[in-house]
């Protein structure tokens, strides 16, 4: 019989978001700080066969669905090895990643053959002076990688778009026709106050209900649901094929639901987002853990989840950069 990830609250745990570095090539103002340096040592990195141990055990357990993050995963060295290793193993029915973009003209068509199938793009501009000094980094080179995920066959394109007051949220209508004219699905993000960086762009927290009315003003929104079993709300924008997802953990949190958690690139497990409860798989991998007892310390680790983040309530409490957990 085979054991299900189940939490205190009754959460079946399915979902893994596995971060592969926590590197990254750009500095998104709400993520990593400008000249930011102090990323994990190598020696600390899960290896290949490291990560694929714990998903393994973890694919015996239920989890269906991995999604391969950062920092910026393609940083990674043959990222794409690892992802046609991930797509072997046995439970293991979906696989995905979220990227900024940047390497996917080289790498596209590599991770696309390895089995990865969906994927998610960090864009918050289109306006090239702007996209840089939101991330440091150059608009024209994530179209182009845009461009190559769409070449290499990726069914879909999910545009992820954190939406800032006073920052970017005049280039909503703008997201919006371009996913129309590219047929990219379009999700708009509400910023979390995780780490400095995190806490410093809930300046500019821009309430998604709000966004939503508005948009409702222009285009005839039609409720409809996505593939995926994330928290995105999702709507079809009558007489195209676009859809909006709206991700809301700051207006409507949506933590009942929950169905994930997330391994960092040093064999941290974080039950929460949210949250610092944690089981670190590191020691116990390189102590050379057998099979049952790291089965039975993931699920004693599930049993230990955290019931909702609480962002309002103590927007001080997670120090961790999103980088080392991606999102
Ligand atoms: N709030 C909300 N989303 C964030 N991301 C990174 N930092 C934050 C934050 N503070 C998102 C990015 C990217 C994904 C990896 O995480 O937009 O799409
Ligand atoms: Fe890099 Fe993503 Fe963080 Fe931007 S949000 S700095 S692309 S890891």
């Amino acid at each position: 019989m085979t054991t299900a990830l189940i939490d205190r609250f009754g959460r079946r745990i399915e979902y893994l978001r596995l971060s592969v570095t926590d590197k990254c090539d750009l500095r998104c103002v709400y993520c990593l700080p400008r000249g930011f340096k102090a990323f994990e040592e190598p020696e600390h990195w899960l290896s290949f066969d490291e990560i694929e141990r714990v998903l393994r055990v973890f694919g015996a357990l239920g989890v269906a669905r991995v999604r391969i993050t950062g920092g910026e995963p393609l940083l990674r060295k043959n990222l794409a090895g690892l992802a046609a290793r991930i797509k072997r193993l046995p439970g293991i029915k979906d696989l995905s990643l979220s990227t900024n973009a940047t390497q996917l003209p080289k790498q596209a068509l590599a991770l696309r053959e390895a089995g990865v199938t969906r994927i998610n793009v960090s864009l918050d501009s289109l306006q090239a002076e702007r996209f840089h000094e939101l991330t440091g980094g150059r608009l024209d080179q994530v179209l182009t990688g845009l461009e190559a995920a769409r070449q290499a066959g990726f069914d879909p394109i999910r545009i992820n778009m954190v939406a800032l007051r006073g920052v970017n949220e005049d280039e909503i209508a703008d997201m919006v026709e371009f996913c129309i004219e590219h047929d990219f699905t379009l999700r708009l993000i509400e910023t979390m106050p995780v780490g400095s960086t995190g806490r410093a762009a809930a300046d500019h927290y821009l309430d998604l209900q709000k966004v939503r009315e508005r948009l409702a003003q222009h285009y005839e929104l039609i409720p409809s649901v996505m593939p995926g079993g994330g928290p995105a709300r999702y709507v079809r924008v009558a007489g195209t094929n676009l859809r909006i997802g709206f991700i809301t953990p700051i207006s409507q949190h949506f933590c009942e639901t929950c169905n994930r958690v997330r391994l960092s690139v040093d064999g941290t497990l974080y039950l929460c987002l949210g949250q610092e409860d944690k089981l670190e798989l590191r020691p116990l991998l390189r102590a050379g853990v057998g099979d049952d007892e790291l089965k039975q310390a993931l699920v004693d680790a599930i049993a230990r989840k955290p019931e909702r983040h609480e962002f309002l309530e103590k927007p001080a409490q997670v120090l961790r950069f999103m980088s080392m957990t991606g999102g």
